[in-house]
């Protein structure tokens, strides 16, 4: 089998084919990855079966060739963070919705399964103390640049189904967690911080909520979506791990020995969801998918070792990303 993974020089593509190339023997893996700030080769380097092509999905020139000769297309390249969207919304437009729409053209000149990886922002946020969770059927509302364009995207996709008959499935997931996440991201860059001794930064009042979910269980999910779900659905991938961001912070501070109330209170993000929430019914029913990483102080504890262990991976990015952060005074 042929894949053709888009975006795996990022966090959660990087984590795919890692497990990918451990669990599929006969499996060759083409990764095309623009390589923004966001994507390191590093993540993926040394792997037999792995070849990396340096390139944009939305350059059709590009895409053409290497969806021709894939067998399944996993679209995992995005503009992912929300901070950086509200700061320039372009790329976001460009590569979210404008990728997305250069991939389905490809897919559709050569009848290639496609799978397309989305999140679960696309549905706006929920208030705090509201029973409800989440369904594949809601209607989207996003709040960001960010999820809008993940939301157009979707839309594509499932527009792409109905008139041409492309054979694809849609997966909409909460937040990750992991080796290989970028530093800007809330959980890598509390870790990183309390390695440098820095105090942690957090968002408004910290009640904001996420439903934590392991890399490795988003991926396990994608497979049994790609293997069992049905064409034209969009599944949402969950593990039952809602916190408050007040909450993981005490935790990471308390896995580094340091007292749990030595963090500092910055400026909230515009437009901040409050929270996020799955209900994964639909997944668990169809495909018969269970998360392994549901100890999520055992998760930390081992994303923590990694980002010690690695220093090398993520150090040259830690000065940029402070320096962003401070300009808006998080
Ligand atoms: P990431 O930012 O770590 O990685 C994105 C990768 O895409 C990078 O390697 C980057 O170089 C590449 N890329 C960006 N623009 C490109 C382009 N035009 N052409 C080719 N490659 C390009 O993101 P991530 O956290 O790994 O997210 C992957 C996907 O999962 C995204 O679609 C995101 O919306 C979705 N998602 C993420 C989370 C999360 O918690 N991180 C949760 C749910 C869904
Ligand atoms: P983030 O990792 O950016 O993911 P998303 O915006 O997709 O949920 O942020 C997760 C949560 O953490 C979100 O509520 C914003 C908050 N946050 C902080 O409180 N402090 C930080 O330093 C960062 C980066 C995020």
């Amino acid at each position: 089998m042929r894949i053709l993974v888009t975006g795996g020089a990022g966090f959660i593509g990087a984590n795919f084919v890692h497990t990918t190339h451990e669990t599929m023997p006969d499996a060759d893996i083409v990764v095309l990855d623009k390589l923004t700030y966001a994507g390191n080769p590093k993540s993926i380097e040394g792997l037999d079966r792995v070849q990396l092509v340096a390139g944009d999905i939305a350059d059709a020139d590009a895409v053409d060739p290497l969806v021709a000769d894939a067998d399944l297309v996993i679209n995992f390249a995005a503009e992912s963070h929300n901070d950086n969207s509200l700061a320039d919304p372009s790329p976001f437009v460009r590569t979210n919705v404008e990728g997305t729409f250069t991939l389905l053209e490809a897919v559709r000149r050569h009848g290639t399964r496609f799978h397309h990886i989305s999140t679960d922002e696309v549905y706006g946020d929920l208030a705090l103390d509201e029973p409800r969770r989440f369904q594949p059927g809601d209607p989207y509302k996003p709040s960001s640049p960010y999820s809008s364009t993940k939301a157009a995207s979707d839309m594509l996709v499932r527009a792409w189904v109905r008139s041409y008959g492309i054979e694809a499935t849609i997966s909409n997931c909460s937040n990750n967690y992991g080796p290989y996440q970028h530093i800007e991201k809330f959980i890598p860059r509390t870790i990183t911080n309390l390695i440098d001794g820095v105090r942690p930064r957090l968002y408004g009042t910290g009640e904001n909520v996420r439903d934590w979910i392991h890399v490795r269980d988003h991926n396990t999910a994608v497979w049994a979506i790609i293997d069992k779900g049905r064409i034209g659905e969009t599944y949402l991938i969950g593990a039952d791990g809602e916190k408050n961001n007040l909450d993981v912070t005490k935790a990471i501070l308390e896995a580094f020995g340091r007292d749990p109330e030595d963090f500092d209170l910055v400026a909230d993000r515009p437009g901040h969801d409050r929270r996020y929430a799955i209900d994964n019914t639909k997944l668990v029913e169809e495909t018969g998918w269970q998360p392994e990483f549901t100890d999520f102080a055992a998760g930390l504890a081992d994303t923590i070792a990694w980002y010690r262990d690695n220093e090398d991976w993520w150090r040259p990015a830690k000065e940029a990303v402070e320096a962003k952060y401070a300009q808006t005074g998080q």
